[in-house]
């Protein structure tokens, strides 16, 4: 039931403290450590993944391959054939799939697992296809998801891979035993603010929803972690609310896309890194010459910095970019939500689509 939410999806949003919490209580240390032997002793990691499901693996790419330099590649499910004849026994593929029942997905698991890769699932549905065809299988708890729009289960993904880049760190040597305590201790504390950021943000999400309500074309940009966060940002406002929403790499906004910028243009720019502040910083400007309605997803810190150039502005806690793409993406998930709503649309039930995509 939806428990007095007008939309699952609503509801869905709502219960990720929750999801987040439920999926740390359920983590088994002993699996976990088996699959991080598994990563650590291989050549390369594959992650497969279709839609949000791929948007989670990108993020995990990231982690994998930038923070612990593991050689690592986020792959679509659907394009696996690209990788196929470079895969081999010595090598592993993470598949993650919300449903465990996704036919891209399965089929490059199949392909993959033919060569001799090793396969982990991460799946949100025990006993599903994809985890019953895996060697090892991480389960997110999120509970049922409804809404057709991924929420709870991208979060607790991403809350998964989080905890196994952590325990590789450890490993590794690449994170010191402070950094890894202060990182655990964060997403231990995630289910409490992410409730605080839930009820501190959503008025001002649903104001800036009516102006979002009346454009056509939006673009999503941001730089290192903040791009897949930006690809999933701008795909559920896409299902949804049916605008066209675009992703970048914020430094390519301006090999081609900033063509299309005029007055009014809504852009949302996620702020997350030390590293990508300044670069950032120049990517508003460029965007505000043009006259674009810039929106800003920004960390306390940096709210001085980016107020002038922003008309609109999200201020979030202060937190290890790492870990802030689980953050960031609710108010986000919010923003799809209210401007679907105020189209007038069903964002349970978003045309064309089905939850769980069973033909090729
Ligand atoms: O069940 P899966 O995680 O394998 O599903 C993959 C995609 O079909 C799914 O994430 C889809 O993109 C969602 N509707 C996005 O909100």
């Amino acid at each position: 039931s939806k428990e007095g939410y007008p939309h699952f999806m609503l509801k869905e949003i709502h219960e990720q403290p929750f999801a987040i919490g439920s999926t740390l209580a359920g983590i088994n240390e002993k699996e976990f450590d088996n699959v991080v032997n598994l990563l650590l002793n291989s050549r390369k990691i594959l992650i497969v993944g279709a839609g949000t499901s791929y948007h989670a693996g990108l993020v995990g790419d990231y982690l994998l391959t930038t923070v612990l330099g593991l050689d690592t590649h986020a792959v679509i499910s659907s394009e696996y054939k690209r990788y196929v004849n470079a895969v081999n026994d010595n090598d592993t593929v993470i598949a993650i799939s919300q449903s465990g029942e996704t036919i891209d997905t399965l089929v490059a698991v199949r392909a993959l697992k033919e060569r001799g890769a090793k396969v982990i699932a991460i799946s949100n549905v025990i006993d599903s296809a994809i985890p019953r065809e895996s060697n090892y299988v991480l389960y997110t708890r999120a509970g049922p998801e409804i809404g057709v729009a991924a929420t709870k289960t991208f979060t607790t993904q991403l809350v998964i891979m989080t905890i196994l880049t952590l325990r590789a760190g450890i490993i590794m040597g690449k994170l010191d035993a402070n950094e890894y305590r202060s990182i655990m201790d964060s997403l231990n504390k995630l289910p409490g603010l992410l409730q605080n950021i839930i009820t501190r943000t959503e008025g001002r999400v649903k104001a800036l929803s009516e102006y979002m309500s009346r454009r056509q074309n939006a673009y999503y940009l941001g730089r290192g972690i903040g791009v897949p966060l930006s690809m999933e940002g701008a795909l559920k406002l896409k299902e949804i609310a049916y605008i066209h929403a675009e992703a970048y790499p914020a430094g390519e906004s301006k090999h081609g896309p900033i063509a299309l910028v005029e007055e009014g243009y809504p852009v949302v720019f996620s702020i997350l890194d030390d590293d990508n502040v300044d670069p950032l910083l120049g990517n508003v400007m460029e965007m505000k010459a043009r006259d674009a309605y810039t929106i800003g997803f920004v960390p306390e810190k940096y709210i001085g910095k980016f107020k002038e150039l922003l008309n609109a502005v999200l201020e979030l806690p202060n937190v290890d970019y790492r870990i802030a793409p689980i953050i960031y993406i609710v108010p986000m998930q919010l923003l799809a939500y209210y401007t679907a709503v105020a189209r007038g649309y069903d964002p349970d039930k978003p045309r064309n689509l089905a939850k769980t995509v069973t033909v090729e």
